[in-house]
């Protein structure tokens, strides 16, 4: 039947998968991915992270085996987590050049150093007994200034190593500020900050606790990451980050806060990173597991919604997997 009016038709641009990708206008590239990776001091072999199957904490060797397989996958970047074999008030491993991290990113740097964006995460969290971000006073609360020394001198150390970006994610006010100072005195004024400038306070970060065995030991990060519940927060947040000098910025976790990436994303005038998380990657797992959502587009759906909600760079535990099925 002819309509008695002409129908806009939209269904014409969907009819075949030639038309589809023609009129697309969001894309997920192998070189925006970031995989993060997990090293633990004092181990034998891989450890195998019960809430995040397919994801293990590494060895130094295991780790080394994993950058080549994900940069010959296309990935931009790598992320690195330490798992010390000791931990202390003051997280004295997170800046140790013999820690963890500072002797994986050199294997790193000499393997893989000339092909990949090299990052390390930069908090105390996986260092500290307590497990909190910072030191804390007396009282029992995160010292943010005197936190912010502790960073600095993570920064320098891990710059030190041959880290290309650091990513401060402990939520310390003036954290980009203290840490784009102390790189710079020390000689490291190449060296980029990714900033997790909007991290809220989500219980998405499970399954990376126990990853990098960082859970607080009493208490809870309300006090210092931000308020699901607090928008305005975001803005704020972010725009300090790039006036204290922060190069890329980050907001975290992603799917339940593509309305942020995208407020960010509008109003920043620097790359915005998001870091699909721990629990939002169990979710999928777990769903595809029992045979209840069908994994493969799931991911897809997922990075493309981060993307064309304005993500420039999207850190992801699938990073090498869907790099290679891009190719
Ligand atoms: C803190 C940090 C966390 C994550 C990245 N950096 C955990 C937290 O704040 O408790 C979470 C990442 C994820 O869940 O995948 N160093």
């Amino acid at each position: 039947m002819t309509a008695r009016y002409p129908v806009t038709r939209p269904r014409r641009l969907r009819r075949t998968a030639a038309l589809r990708t023609l009129v697309a206008q969001v894309s997920v590239r192998p070189s925006n991915l970031v995989l993060p990776l997990f090293v633990k001091e004092g181990i034998g072999e891989p450890q195998p992270v019960s809430s995040m199957p397919g994801v293990v904490q590494h060895t130094r060797d295991s780790l080394r085996k994993a950058a080549h397989e994900a940069v010959e996958a296309g990935v931009g970047g790598l992320i690195l987590f330490g798992v010390p074999a000791v931990k202390d008030g003051r997280g004295s491993a997170a800046d140790d050049p013999g820690g963890v991290v500072q002797l994986a990113l050199r294997d790193l740097a000499a393997d893989v150093g000339q092909d990949t964006v090299l990052m390390a995460d930069l908090c105390l969290d996986e260092y500290t007994d307590h497990g909190h971000c910072g030191l804390l006073t007396p009282a029992g609360e995160v010292d943010n200034d005197a936190t912010l020394e502790r960073y600095a001198s993570i920064a320098v150390a891990q710059a030190e190593a041959g880290a290309h970006v650091v990513a401060p994610s402990g939520m310390m006010d003036g954290q980009v500020g203290a840490i784009r100072g102390a790189l710079d005195a020390a000689g490291h004024g190449d060296v980029a900050i990714c900033a997790y400038s909007v991290k809220y306070a989500s219980a998405c970060y499970g399954p990376f606790r126990e990853a990098a065995e960082c859970a607080p030991q009493f208490g809870d990060r309300a006090a210092y990451q931000q308020d699901p519940a607090a928008a305005r927060d975001a803005l704020r947040e972010a725009l300090l980050d790039v006036d204290e000098g922060a190069d890329i910025v980050m907001v975290k976790p992603a799917v339940p806060y593509l309305d942020v990436i995208a407020q960010v994303s509008a109003a920043v005038p620097v790359p915005v990173a998001a870091y699909q998380v721990s629990g939002e990657y169990s979710m999928i797992e777990a769903a595809a597991a029992n045979g209840w959502l069908d994994r493969d587009r799931m991911i897809m759906e997922t990075l493309t919604a981060i993307s064309r909600a304005g993500a420039d760079i999207i850190l992801t535990y699938w990073a090498a997997e869907v790099a290679r099925r891009l190719r």
